[in-house]
C-alpha cells in the first residue's frame, strides 16, 4: 500500500509529492507567513480544549503513521518544484467504499494560481487509476468561496449539507459535502479541470 502514495505527479509548473520527515522547516515557515489566512479554516480538536495540531512533528507523525497503515497518503503541493501546500488523502476506506477525503491548503503567496485544483486533480487521478478507488469527497464549509471555487472548477457534485459535521475554528461547523466518482470522469480529472476553467 505504501507504493501506491511515493509517486510525484505534475502539470505545467504545479506538482504533488509525498510528505516528508525534512519538509518540516518549509512547513513550518508557510505555515507561520499564512497563520492568520489558514487559521478560520483549519480543523481543531474538540477534547483538547478546542485548539489545532500546530507543530510538524505531531501533524506529520499522525499522517505518516496513517500512510504506512494504508489509511491515508500525505502529499505537498509544489511550485516549480518547491514546496507551497499540502494535499491530504484522509480516511481512505476499502472494501465495497473504496473511497477517501481530500483536504488542503496554500501557502498565501501562492494562492489564485490554481495550485490546489491542479494538484487535488493530480491526485483523484492517481486515486481513480492506480489505487483504484471508486469515490472522493471534500468537506467545505458553506463560507469558504476560494475553496467551493476548487471543486467548483473540478467538476465535483454537491450531495448536501452536513450539520455539525467537523470541529473546526474551535466549534463544530456546518459543511457542504462534494463528491466524485470515477464513473463521473470521462478520461481525466486534470483535462476535465482546463476544460472547466477555461469556461
Ligand atoms: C482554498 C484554497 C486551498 C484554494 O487554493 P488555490 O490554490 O488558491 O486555488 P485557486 O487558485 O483555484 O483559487 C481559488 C479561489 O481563490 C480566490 N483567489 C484567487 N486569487 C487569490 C489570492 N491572490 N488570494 C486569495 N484568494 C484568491 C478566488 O476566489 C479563486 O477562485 P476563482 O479562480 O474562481 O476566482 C486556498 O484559498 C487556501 O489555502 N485557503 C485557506 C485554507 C482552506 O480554506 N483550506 C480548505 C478548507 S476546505
Amino acid at each position: 500500500m505504501a507504493r501506491s502514495w511515493a509517486v510525484t505527479l505534475g502539470h505545467g509548473r504545479i506538482g504533488v509529492r509525498p510528505l516528508r520527515r525534512r519538509d518540516a522547516p518549509v512547513w513550518e515557515r508557510l505555515r507561520a507567513d499564512s497563520l492568520a489566512w489558514l487559521q478560520p479554516w483549519e480543523a481543531t480538536l474538540p477534547r483538547e480544549g478546542g485548539r489545532a495540531t500546530s507543530s510538524y512533528w505531531q501533524t506529520a507523525s499522525v499522517l505518516l503513521r496513517r500512510a504506512r497503515r494504508g489509511e491515508g497518503m500525505p502529499f505537498v503541493s509544489t511550485w516549480d518544484g518547491q514546496m507551497v501546500g499540502q494535499v491530504t488523502v484522509n480516511s481512505i476506506s476499502w472494501g465495497s467504499a473504496r473511497s477517501a477525503s481530500i483536504g488542503y491548503w496554500v501557502a498565501r503567496s501562492h494562492a489564485g494560481r490554481g495550485v490546489t485544483p491542479t494538484a487535488v486533480a493530480l491526485v483523484c487521478d492517481h486515486l481513480f487509476e492506480s489505487v483504484n478507488l471508486h469515490r472522493v469527497d471534500i468537506a467545505i464549509r458553506p463560507e469558504n468561496e476560494p475553496s467551493l471555487a476548487v471543486v467548483r472548477k473540478l467538476g465535483f457534485t454537491e450531495v448536501g449539507t452536513a450539520p455539525r459535521y467537523l470541529h473546526i475554528g474551535g466549534e463544530w461547523a456546518d459543511h457542504q459535502l462534494f463528491q466524485l466518482v470515477r464513473e463521473d470522469v470521462d478520461g481525466r480529472v486534470i483535462d476535465r479541470l482546463a476544460s472547466n476553467s477555461a469556461r
